[in-house]
């Protein structure tokens, strides 16, 4: 986990992705590029968005700890995580300029939760920093522009397994027979085992409106 702690290295604000979901002569669906946090023009977008994801983050911790206390793992499966946070004319309830709150990995338990192309390069990017060695900041942020719609900024926060996560997300077979089976029937598709404590385990999103 300290390695998240670190500042942003300059080679990310110099990264730019172009991404095309059509042919490569065509004009791209989406163009997304990483924006370096310190930059003064991302300040109001960086603040709304460390808001949201502090909420975000805490509630998720928080609700694994009071869900285990109170029921055990099995019992927690149906709480976990933030599922449904309604949204109130396309923001997220309380949270000024937010549109979307996602949780994504490599890995994912819930296919809905599976990165889109964008939430994708952010993957890339730690996981890069990451193979390399290198110090992974404590946030991302993208600008995301798609050809047809409004632009919007994204900012990410990577995160790391705790030893209470390891419960539903460890070694398999370490699992008491009923959440297995339980996790099996909620999520044929699970990814998400096989984690240690500290591992990398994925993003935290918020979408942040443009102005
Ligand atoms: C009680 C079981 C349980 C515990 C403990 C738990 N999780 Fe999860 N986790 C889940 C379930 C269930 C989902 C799928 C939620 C959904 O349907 O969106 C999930 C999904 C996630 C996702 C979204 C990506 C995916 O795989 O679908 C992340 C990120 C995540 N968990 C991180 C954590 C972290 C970090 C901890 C420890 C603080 C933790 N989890 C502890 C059950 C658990």
């Amino acid at each position: 986990m300290k390695r998240f702690l670190a500042t942003l290295p300059s080679l990310l604000a110099t990264f730019v992705f172009v991404l095309s979901a059509q042919g490569a002569d065509e004009s791209p669906a989406v163009k997304a590029h990483f924006v370096d946090r310190n930059d003064p023009a991302v300040k109001d977008v960086l603040r709304y968005g460390i808001n949201a994801i502090n909420r975000v983050g805490v509630s998720l911790v928080r609700e694994v700890n009071t869900a285990m206390a109170q029921g055990g793992p099995e019992g927690a499966v149906d709480v976990c995580h933030l599922k449904g946070l309604p949204l109130v004319n396309g923001l997220v309830a309380g949270m000024p300029r937010i549109t979307a709150l996602k949780r994504t990995s490599f890995k994912v338990r819930n296919p809905a939760n599976r990165p889109d192309e964008v939430d994708q390069l952010a993957l890339d990017q730690v996981k890069y920093l990451l193979d390399h060695g290198d110090e992974v900041p404590p946030l991302l942020v993208q600008r995301v522009e798609p050809a047809a719609g409004n632009p919007e900024w994204r900012v990410y926060k990577p995160v790391a397994v705790m030893p209470q996560c390891l419960a539903c997300h460890g070694d398999p077979a370490g699992q008491p027979a009923g959440l297995r089976a339980k996790l099996t029937e909620l999520y044929p598709e699970d990814q998400a085992v096989g984690y240690n404590t500290g591992d990398w385990r994925g993003l935290i999103r918020v979408t942040v409106a443009d102005e």
